[in-house]
């Protein structure tokens, strides 16, 4: 038997070497066909429209992004693949982000459904209806922390925290990619952008990075490693400079972190002439520079510009660059080709794949939307809605707003799929017993010749329904705002209404946390929607319904004022943390105080030092309650495992999903430490009524930083840990490291 086994093994072992060995041996022998021309023209990604088509028959376009259609996908690919003299294919790329034709919540939307299988599956229909037109690579997922809701792209990465976004975007992976990249189904994922995108100054989009290795290897780096350690493919470069160095022409990241600490084996692609860019830096002298620098640097891949296709084979010539670096980069390119079938199935036959939109897609895709959905108020319980409101008014811009529920980032959705609230709530009610004004045209109106009709509307009404937030423009790339506040005479509305003597419930679309503190205590119940997506309407009135009890946490602080930015649940203490009793209001600090009569601490006299709402904030039409958190020891050495566990009780009246987030504290360290780290999540369902216990297994290896010296460590001593329904918990039980 054991000799069979071991026959078993050896040749599946030889097997496996000659497959691994036949790819490399393909892509080894092609390079050693290849002329320069051909060589350099892999690296080359250019844009579908206005292409010429001669260059593709010449082989010097490895990549084309941004062709929709399949037929025409499949006309240049048989132009590269039977008039090219190699027949090397070209892959097609898309920006994929959040859905190809169905389109489900913004990433950051789907973030808040803390359901990280619920987003692999939403990856999978994106991957499913992407490969049916022919695009076979998405620039996705975009795991760019950041803290920053001024920030446009905010909207498209999955929030605040690098544990949730590592965790988002490995499912993002999971789910574009499959098991492995060979086969139909799957679409080649893009990690991006490599790195600290985020972190843009002031949250200007394409803004200066300058942060500390140490913070980098913290903060910014670990969902980058979480979605390689996962399989994905390729890297993304980043616009952005990190401390003066460009991240397309940073080598420290693309080639001694990438290459030599991580062993990445996939390719990157620059972003849209960030190659060229590299000369507006003031980085490169000239595009011959850039295109040396970023190539040197790691950079394998050129979109949208030419540099590469214009000076490397002068460079390579000139000993600037070894030929070797060079089929290093075609090498990582063909090898991606293989293996993801490329050679063996270059052209897509529709027909192969589901009908788009089609029912199951379409019921994820509000599935995503319903679990978005984050309820911050609920006065005296008006939600959800029981049947006692006969005469509903449904205003605002966004009540009936196709285009704009997508959200940004939508290039193949279509508007005509969307269902909006206003249809949904029809439907429900029925249409004589809805009555829509949107009050304002579109969410930046500045105009109040509509506020009539909505005040008669509010009026007739039992109740209003009041859809507010941003247009989808007014977020995602170089969309940043400097004030987050509601756009246009959204507040004015609001203030008319809310003399209407009626309950108003609101529905927030937008692209990022919004501030509007003011307007928000004359509302009566609010639910944070993000931008939902193509089935944004229905999800949203089974919420507002009861049809499905909101489950949604915050994926990112709320700032009470755009002045508290930064503002994050994970900051630091500093020597004098604000406090409650600290804080003196500024109207209450006596007239002529002197300068030490009021709290030294870190505050603002005016905002104080708390956010709006805490990340991992979301309220229930239930309750739970925690209790019995308990340990398995409190001593742990650096191999132990730490088991925690806790019970909920569902102590409310509605069956309802609970996330369960447990946070740590690591009291002191040779760095400072964060006062609170979210190191797990469990999103659970419990009955009204019923408990459960749920148990997590951390290792001390989880709960180190990079020191000084930029070596992560995970030092003995003493944590605190808490588990709850959001950020601002208290850590109530201790254990030691030792
Ligand atoms: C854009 C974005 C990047 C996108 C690329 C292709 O500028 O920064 O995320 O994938 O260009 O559209």
């Amino acid at each position: 038997m054991r000799s069979r086994l071991l026959s078993i093994f050896v040749f599946l072992g030889i097997q496996g070497i000659l497959f691994s060995q036949s790819i490399d041996d393909k892509v080894n022998a092609l390079i050693d066909k290849m002329t320069i021309e051909e060589k350099i023209g892999q690296l080359s990604q250019q844009n579908a429209p206005g292409l010429d088509l001669e260059l593709i028959r010449q082989g010097k376009i490895g990549s084309i992004l941004n062709e929709p259609n399949v037929d025409n996908v499949n006309k240049l690919q048989r132009l590269a693949v039977e008039e090219s003299r190699l027949g090397i294919p070209i892959i097609f790329a898309r920006d994929v982000i959040h859905g190809f034709k169905t389109i489900f919540p913004i990433p950051l939307g789907q973030s808040a459904t803390w359901n990280p299988k619920l987003v692999e599956s939403g990856a999978q229909v994106a991957a499913m209806e992407a490969r049916k037109n022919g695009t076979r690579w998405t620039f996705a997922p975009m795991i760019d922390v950041s803290n920053d809701p001024r920030w446009g792209r905010i909207a498209e990465g999955f929030g605040e925290d690098t544990y949730l976004t590592s965790v988002m975007g490995v499912s993002s992976v999971r789910g574009y990619q499959g098991k492995n990249i060979y086969g139909k189904n799957s679409l080649i994922a893009c990690a991006k952008h490599f790195v600290a995108y985020g972190a843009g100054q002031g949250g200007r989009d394409y803004h200066t990075v300058t942060l500390p290795e140490n913070e980098i290897r913290d903060k910014y780096l670990p969902p980058f490693k979480a979605c390689l350690d996962e399989g994905a493919a390729t890297v993304m470069s980043a616009f952005n400079e990190i401390n003066g160095i460009p991240a397309t022409a940073n080598k420290k990241y693309l080639n001694d972190v990438l290459r030599e600490e991580w062993g990445f084996g996939g390719f990157v692609v620059s972003d849209w002439a960030s190659v060229e860019e590299l000369e507006t830096h003031g980085f490169s002298e000239n595009q011959k520079e850039a295109a040396k620098s970023a190539f040197n640097a790691g950079c394998d891949m050129e979109m949208a510009t030419w540099t590469y296709a214009n000076y490397l084979e002068e460079l390579i010539q000139e000993g600037v660059i070894s030929t070797e670096k060079l089929d290093d980069a075609v090498g990582r390119i063909l090898r991606i080709k293989f293996e993801m079938g490329l050679f063996d199935e270059p052209y897509t036959d529709p027909e192969a794949y589901p009908m788009e939109a089609n029912t199951e897609y379409k019921a994820l895709a509000k599935q995503s939307a319903q679990e978005s959905l984050v309820l911050l108020k609920n006065k005296n319980n008006i939600l959800p809605l029981e049947n006692n409101f006969q005469k509903v008014a449904v205003i605002g811009p966004l009540a009936n707003a196709p285009h704009e529920q997508l959200g940004t980032w939508v290039f193949d959705g279509d508007k005509n799929d969307s269902q909006t609230p206003l249809t949904a709530l029809e439907e429900h009610f029925g249409i004589g017993n809805v009555e829509y004004a949107p009050g304002l045209e579109y969410s930046r109106a500045n105009t109040e010749e509509h506020f009539s009709s909505a005040m008669v509307a509010a009026t007739n009404s039992d109740v209003v329904i009041l859809f507010i937030g941003e247009e989808s423009i007014l977020s995602g790339e170089a969309h940043s705002r400097a004030d987050i506040g509601l756009p246009g005479k959204q507040t004015e509305l609001i203030e008319l209404l809310s003399k209407s003597g009626k309950p108003i419930i609101a529905v927030v679309m937008a692209g990022r946390p919004l501030t509007f503190e003011k307007e928000f205590e004359k509302l009566d119940a609010v639910i944070y929607a993000w931008h939902p997506g193509t089935m944004g309407g229905p999800a949203i009135t089974d919420v507002l319904l009861g049809k499905y009890n909101p489950s949604g946490k915050l994926p990112i602080t709320f700032p009470r004022h755009v002045g508290q930015i930064p503002i994050y649940y994970n900051e630091k203490s500093s020597g004098k943390p604000a406090t409650n009793d600290t804080w003196i209001k500024m109207d209450d600090i006596p007239i002529h105080a002197v300068q030490y009569s009021i709290g030294n601490t870190n505050h603002y006299l005016d905002y104080g030092f708390k956010p709006w709402f805490p990340f991992g904030f979301g309220l229930s039409y239930t309750q739970f309650m925690y209790s019995d958190l308990a340990l398995n020891d409190t001593v742990f050495s650096m191999t132990d495992s730490i088991q925690v566990k806790v019970q909920i009780k569902n102590i409310g009246e509605y069956d309802g999903e609970e996330v369960a987030q447990l946070y740590i504290r690591d009291l002191f360290g040779s760095r400072t430490r964060p006062v609170k780290e979210l190191k797990r999540f469990k999103k659970v369902m419990i009955d009204h009524g019923a408990s459960e216990i749920i148990t997590f297994s951390i290792h001390p290896n989880e709960l180190g930083f990079h020191d000084a010296n930029n070596k992560y460590v995970t030092e003995p001593g003493e944590f605190k840990l808490g588990i709850g329904g959001n950020s601002d918990i208290e850590l109530t039980t201790s254990f030691y490291i030792k």
